[in-house]
């Protein structure tokens, strides 16, 4: 039996909480990993830097994205639909690649799971901590994690001393999925968002949206070289890690498996422009991208 919600020790929630019987997952299964689109591939890039034994079946939902702008109910039941298809690629953990659905959803989906499931707001609110000198730390997301609060929640359980900031942008998602990384559109839209933090002398600054680190340099450039920017891809991966260790999972790399089926990729529309995309920024090739019926789940 998994373990129930634990306020003190967040990490520890998302280990299963069910575990029927007779179900057994293989280390060498893959991990399933989901996003609304392209922005859980910073996630992905890094979970293949730091476990490339691991066999990985991501999901980007381009048909429904935006979930930032979406209900909460909305956010559950494409989750749901999401982690069954996931299920049916016999995967032995889960990845919420996508600040809005783990703020949302991975309560939800933690207990109602038989394999591990792990968000992405944790590892972000612990390492924004961490790098925290003036305890001022500034978050951006999208209007559905801003609007849940989940930030600061977390931040304060772990330092209540701690003064968050923050602020939801909502056009960055569009201006990434439309490719315009290095745009004087994302630029202008950037400064005006970003105007309001540079107010309040934060000294950290979380990526709280997967979209986001792919316009690291343009947030960078506007915040100035003393805002620490977070990208909580690099803590998840090491999450998730652990978990895999803790319940035995990790794969022990003995196998060879063809790139070929070593990564899946799956999206709910425009499978040829996120095989582009998906190949620029990962280290492997994601050539056999394809769309899925999603709602069929
Ligand atoms: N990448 C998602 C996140 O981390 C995106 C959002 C969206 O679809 O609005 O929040």
């Amino acid at each position: 039996m998994g373990r129930e919600f634990d306020e003190q020790d967040p990490v520890k929630l998302y280990v299963p909480h069910r575990n029927p019987a007779g179900e057994v997952r293989s280390p060498l299964a893959p991990v399933g990993v989901f996003d609304s689109g392209i922005g859980g591939l910073t996630v992905v890039r890094e979970i293949m830097r730091q476990m490339p034994q691991e066999r990985l079946v991501y999901f980007g939902d381009t048909a429904r994205l935006p979930y930032g702008s979406k209900s909460r109910s909305t956010i559950i039941r494409y989750s749901r639909q999401i982690v069954r298809f996931l299920h049916t690629k016999g995967v032995k953990a889960i990845v919420i690649a996508c600040n809005t659905a783990s703020s949302c959803a991975l309560q939800t989906i933690a207990r109602e799971s038989s394999i591990p499931v792990i968000g992405v707001i944790y590892a972000g609110a612990v390492t924004a901590v961490k790098a925290s000198r003036s305890g001022r730390i500034g978050i951006i997301g999208t209007q559905a994690t801003v609007s849940s609060g989940i930030y600061p929640n977390v931040i304060r359980n772990i330092s209540p001393e701690i003064l968050v900031f923050q602020k939801a942008c909502p056009l960055f998602v569009p201006l990434v999925e439309a490719g315009l990384l290095h745009d004087s559109v994302t630029d202008e839209i950037a400064s005006r968002y970003l105007q309001e933090l540079k107010g309040k002398y934060i000294d950290t600054l979380v990526l709280g949206c997967t979209h986001y680190p792919l316009i690291r340099s343009t947030i960078q450039r506007i915040m100035g070289d003393e805002v620490t920017l977070v990208n909580p891809a690099y803590e998840t991966a090491l999450e998730l890690r652990q978990i895999l260790e803790r319940e035995k999972l990790l794969n022990p790399g003995t196998e060879s498996a063809q790139d070929g089926d070593k990564y899946q990729f799956y999206v709910s529309d425009l499978a040829e422009s996120f095989r582009d995309f998906a190949s620029s920024i990962l280290p492997a090739e994601a050539k056999n991208a394809q769309t899925i019926e999603i709602e069929e789940y």
